[in-house]
Order: C-alpha cells, then structure tokens, then sequence
C-alpha cells in the first residue's frame, strides 16, 4: 500500500506498481510455485538436509527457455533457506574486483544469484572456481613491482546460476555446480493453474474457458500468460466484460497475433520461410536468420525451443526441418520431393 501513497507523493506511478505487481506474481515458496514437479521435490530433500546440518545449500544451477520462472525460484530457495539473496548477472560482473564486491557482502549461508551466467568474462569466471569449491578467492593488489596476492577468505555460500543456453558453460563452471536442473515448458494445466492465481492478483474473473484458451496460447511460458493475462485485461475492460471467457481472449490475442498455439508473426515467418523457400528445409540456422531477419542466437534461444517442444520442427544435421505438424498449422500441402 506504501506503494500507492508514493504513486501519489512521487507522481511516479506505473513502472513502481508495474514492479510491485511484478513481485507479487511471483511465487514465494516451494508450495506455491507451480509445475517444475520433479525440481521441486529434489529441492525439498536438499533444503531440507542442508538446513538440518545448518550448511549452505550446494551451488545450483538453474537452465532452460527465457521465462520459465528461474529467478521465481532461485528466490523461492533463498526464502526456503531463510537466507538473503543477491542478484546479479554475468554481463554486469566486469571485472574480478566486482565480483570480491558482491561476494564481500554475502553472510554465512546466503545466495549469490548470478544470471545469463554464460556471459561472465573469463577473467571474472576463472576467480569464480576457487570462490564455490573452496570458499575463497586471491587477489592481487598493487601494480609492477609492489603487486602481491592476498588470500581472502569467504562465508560458506550458495551460488544459483541461471542460463538459457547450458551448452555455452565451460566444463569447469558447470562442474563445480552440486545440482544442476532443466527447467521444462509448462503443461496447459499448470499454465492455467498459474493464469488463475494471476487473475486473482489482478482481481479479474477467469472462467475456465478463458484460463484454457490463455494457457494454450501461452507457449508453455508463464511469464508469457501473465503478460497476455494483462493485455486480455485491457481488452476485458473496454469492452465492458465482467468475465474473461474463452471469446474475449480469443478476440484479444487474435487481435494481437498470437495464434491458437501461441506463435507469433516470427515463429510464422520462420515456419513459412522453410517452406517456402527450402522446401521445408533441412536449412541452416545462419541461413533462416538472415531471410527473416533476426539475429541466429534469438531464433535458436527464443523461437526454436517451443517449435521443437511442439513438434513443428525438428533439428538434422544437415540443419532444420520443418515437420508434417508445421504444414498441417500452416494450412499448406505437404509436397514430398527431393
Ligand atoms: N512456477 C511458477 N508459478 C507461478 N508463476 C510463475 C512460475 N514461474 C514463473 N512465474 C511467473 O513468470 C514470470 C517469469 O518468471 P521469471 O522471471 O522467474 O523467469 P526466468 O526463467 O527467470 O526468465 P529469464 O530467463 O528471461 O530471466 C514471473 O512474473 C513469475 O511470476
Ligand atoms: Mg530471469
């Protein structure tokens, strides 16, 4: 509520509410975060047995498609282990000097959530290796004939690593982490379980219908539900509906261009392009990109991971093709030829 009195005072309104709805989507405990069903459980158990041995938890590191809720639930652990967090990512850490800065500040027992960890400079990941195995890092200070190294000892800790792209890690880093965890695209229940929980914290009324259709167009993705969530509620609250049925959020997201599996205008010129121009491919993914105009990295991060999951296409390794479902989706014949 502080919030809405600042809105007033500081006239800076909607990125503060925007935020403080932010966090309140977030789940804060194990319990209440949805899916992730077998991370979850394993969680448990290691919270649990280090708790009981009054230990840090071992290092995690969390992968998997941007929006899958990996910040969510590096801050779930941090509360489960009644520890602080600090967040950060890899881009933001420059230099080995930054990174004894945050690690300087860490209390016994707490969470340094490093995101888009892949990105650490090399310099900053290599100090990072004596940091999670053996609790300190050596640094040097003063220049030329004055340098010399100080060792510096640190508080037991846990490191969270979040990446979308595992493969990008370094064998050493990734191997110093105890638990490692893919986080997998939502099923439509749980989507909607999520989108429920939502419109409640919106104060909209979400008939199942409506919750259903959402969640099929939600690509797996809850920070994807919510963000059609809001827009459903813009649409919801114009023309003048009490409930969100399956008819409003099919005339929103129609009107939006997220189709009925939840792919938008660049997952259909991706799709279309393979067709079009390849013949449903195989084609290379340097070769999609530049016909459609995105750079390879999103395409193989954020497109291609549901086109995978839904089968539309699929990955040879003489490049993509695109499947009988892609055609199917797409409304075109399927030509068989070679
Ligand atoms: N299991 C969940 N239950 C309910 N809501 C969730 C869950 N996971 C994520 N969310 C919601 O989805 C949104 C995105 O989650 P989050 O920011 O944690 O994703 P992320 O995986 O860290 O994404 P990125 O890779 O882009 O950093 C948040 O608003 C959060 O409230
Ligand atoms: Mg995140």
């Amino acid at each position: 509520m502080d919030e809405d009195n600042q809105d007033i005072l500081s006239g800076q309104s909607e990125n503060e509410q925007e935020n403080y709805i932010e966090k309140s989507l977030r789940p804060q405990s194990l319990d209440t975060y949805i899916g992730q069903t077998k991370i979850k459980h394993e969680l448990e158990v290691y919270i649990q047995a280090a708790t009981g041995r009054e230990e840090a938890l071992d290092h995690v590191l969390l992968y998997g498609p941007p929006g899958l809720g990996k910040t969510t639930l590096a801050m779930v652990i941090a509360n489960e282990m009644k520890v602080n967090i600090r967040t950060t990512s890899g881009p933001a850490i420059e230099k080995p000097g930054d990174l004894v800065a945050l690690l300087n500040e860490l209390e016994p027992g707490d969470v340094l959530f490093i995101d888009e960890i892949h990105r650490l400079p090399k310099i900053v990941e290599e100090m990072l290796y004596s940091a999670m195995e053996d609790f300190f890092v050596d640094i040097v200070v003063g220049q030329g004939p004055t340098a010399h190294p100080i060792h510096f000892p640190l508080p037991p800790f846990t490191l969270i690593g979040a990446t979308t792209q595992a493969g990008a890690l370094s064998a050493p880093l990734r191997d110093r982490f105890g638990i490692v965890e893919h986080m997998d695209y939502y099923t439509i229940e749980e989507l909607q379980q999520i989108i429920f929980r939502s419109a409640d914290i919106f104060q909209i009324t979400m008939i199942s219908s409506g919750a259903r259709e959402l969640a099929l167009r939600s690509r797996g993705t809850p920070r994807v539900a919510n963000r059609l969530l809001k827009r459903v509620r813009d649409f919801a609250q114009v023309e003048q509906r009490s409930d969100v049925d399956q008819a409003i959020v099919a005339y929103a997201l129609d009107l939006l261009r997220v189709d009925n599996r939840g792919l938008d205008e660049i997952d259909l010129k991706l799709l279309q392009t393979m067709i079009d121009f390849y013949q449903g491919g195989p084609v290379g993914l340097g070769t999609l990109a530049a016909n459609i105009g995105e750079e390879p990295n999103t395409i193989s991060e954020m497109y291609e991971p549901y086109l995978l999951q839904i089968g539309f296409i699929k990955r040879t390794p003489r490049g993509r093709i695109a499947t009988s479902l892609a055609y199917e989706h797409l409304g075109i014949p399927e030509t068989k030829g070679e």
